[in-house]
């Protein structure tokens, strides 16, 4: 995993910064989609972006950010392929990696500490994916994605 893009809304931007500063001292490759700045935008169209790049596989995994991070999760999850997490705390992150496989995390600017952030993206960056009983219900997951794309 070395490839990460990142993206939020106006809610989430100060945050992003300071999470992108600890990917890059991770030694990771950062894609930063936007939004910079306090002005308010849109949160579907940076959320959009990001998942797209990981759907497409592009990049290995997305992180994003918008106020609560509820929206950020719905749009993330309308794309094929993309499995996204919101978080809150070490252990929803810890277990998103190891029984979702979570390849996007979502994370609320108006919700968490700096401090509390950046430790969730280190457990995500950090823990794997466990497999064996997880495997079948992700399975099941691209199954219904695959069924929703036969019948459009
Ligand atoms: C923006 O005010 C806010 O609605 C957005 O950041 C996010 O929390 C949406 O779910």
């Amino acid at each position: 995993m070395n490839k990460i893009a990142v993206g939020c809304d106006h809610a989430g931007s100060t945050l992003k910064n300071e999470i992108i500063q600890l990917l890059e001292s991770a030694g990771l490759s950062v894609l930063d989609f936007g939004a910079n700045g306090e002005s308010s935008v849109d949160y579907p169209d940076f959320g959009a972006k990001v998942a797209s790049a990981v759907s497409r596989k592009e990049v290995d995994r997305g992180i994003l950010i918008c106020g609560t991070g509820i929206g950020m999760s719905i749009v993330a999850n309308k794309f094929k392929n993309v499995r996204a997490a919101l978080c809150h705390d070490h252990f929803t992150a810890k277990a998103s990696r190891e029984h979702n496989d979570s390849n996007v995390l979502v994370l609320g600017g108006r919700v968490l500490s700096v401090d509390m952030a950046k430790e969730i993206v280190e457990i995500w960056l950090n823990t794997s994916y466990s497999g064996g009983r997880h495997d079948k219900r992700l399975k099941k997951i691209l199954d219904i994605e695959e069924s929703l794309e036969r019948k459009r």
